[in-house]
């Protein structure tokens, strides 16, 4: 039971990872990124991705293998995204790990996407596991397809206190980015603009206005807000799109640096109210690819700090999509016995 190959399709990326569970470390990953590929039409476009994913997979799982020094026949456990995310591409991953399941006569075990997410925390970089967290904690997951806020009971036991109502702030990122001219993923363009200009606030976009008893995110009417600032500045027009002619590098910058502070103080403010909430609670992890961003990673740590609260967050290499979080869930779920079958029971959770 002790080695979980981990497998990650669920979007543009296919990562693969082996996690020891005896020794509760992670022994290698690999990973694909198809960012170059989607760059150019503006977002994942999904036939593609999954495609593409087919195409790589066995190398990946190669590549991750050698790295953790490990024959296939030595896994134990294999442990894949089932949900949510693009069909085509989650189909990729399912269907590869049900191959070598049956094929090799392995046990399996179906991992929500988010829940990798949540735990992907309890990775430090160098492989090993943190051994220092205590339960409850609160997380802040914030993605490219989800922005919320977890009250986290125990391994693999969590509650939603708070998520988005309509896009995710990974999404507000990438849009707002490509309003300004660039191209897909645009969160760490927009961090690099802002950390240019100091993360000054020049045009005080809105904030999401949450309350003790209803925590929320919004970041569509941000977006909106933007975009009738972009036009207002003469910068965008709302048939053709950005106006190359212009546009100039200190807008750019000014919009990147406030909608960063924007979104600085909406995650400040939630996780303040979360906090407010929850009293006992001693913790916060900080999770997605959003978590990539340095500014904000300061943010929470500050607020943390002044409300004398522990933080912590998935090192940038396992904020993103992953292999080893999903190895890191199957590692606990088998430790649990919560193992799925290779019938359709592997679109259910572990
Ligand atoms: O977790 P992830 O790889 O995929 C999803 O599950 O969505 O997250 C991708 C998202 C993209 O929206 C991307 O713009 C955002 O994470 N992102 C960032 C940064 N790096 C990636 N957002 C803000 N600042 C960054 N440095
Ligand atoms: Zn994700």
């Amino acid at each position: 039971m002790s080695l979980i190959l981990g497998i990650e399709t669920s979007c543009d990326d296919a990562g693969i990872a082996v996690y020891d569970a005896a020794q509760q470390r992670l022994l290698g990953h690999a990973l694909y990124s198809q960012i170059k590929m989607h760059e150019q039409y503006g977002g994942v476009v999904p036939e593609l991705a999954s495609r593409s994913q087919l195409e790589k997979i066995t190398g990946v799982l190669d590549l991750a293998l050698e790295r953790a020094n490990v024959r296939l026949d030595q896994i134990d456990t294999i442990a894949v995204t089932n949900r949510p995310g693009l069909v085509g591409s989650l189909l990729v991953g399912i269907c590869f790990a049900k191959g070598i399941a049956w094929a090799m006569d392995k046990k399996i075990i179906g991992i929500d996407h988010l829940e990798g997410h949540i735990f992907s925390s309890f990775l430090n970089s160098d492989g090993s596991t943190k051994q220092d967290v205590r339960f409850p904690f609160i997380t802040l997951s914030a993605s490219g397809g989800h922005t919320a806020l977890y009250l986290v009971h125990d391994f693999g036991s969590y509650e939603i206190i708070g998520q988005t109502l309509d896009d995710a702030a990974g999404e507000a990122f990438d849009k707002i980015a490509k309003m300004l001219g660039f191209g897909y993923p645009g969160g760490a363009t927009i961090e690099r603009l802002a950390r240019d200009v100091g993360f000054q606030d020049f045009f005080n976009y809105p904030r999401t206005k949450s309350t003790l008893d209803n925590i929320h995110f919004s970041f569509s009417g941000l977006k909106t807000a933007v975009l009738y600032d972009l036009v207002k500045k003469g910068v965008y027009d709302l048939h053709k799109g950005p106006r190359a002619d212009a546009m100039s590098l200190e807008i750019q910058q000014q919009v990147a640096s406030s909608l960063l502070v924007c979104i600085g103080d909406i995650f400040a403010k939630n996780v303040q109210l979360a906090f407010k909430r929850y009293p006992a609670i001693t913790s916060l992890a900080f999770v997605g690819g959003v978590a990539c961003n340095a500014y904000l990673r300061t943010r929470l740590q500050d607020l943390c700090n002044q409300q004398k609260k522990y933080f912590f967050a998935a090192p940038p290499a396992f904020c993103s999509d992953n292999g080893a979080m999903i190895a890191f869930v199957g590692s606990y779920k088998a430790t649990q016995g919560r193992f799925s079958t290779l019938s359709l029971d592997v679109l259910r959770d572990g």
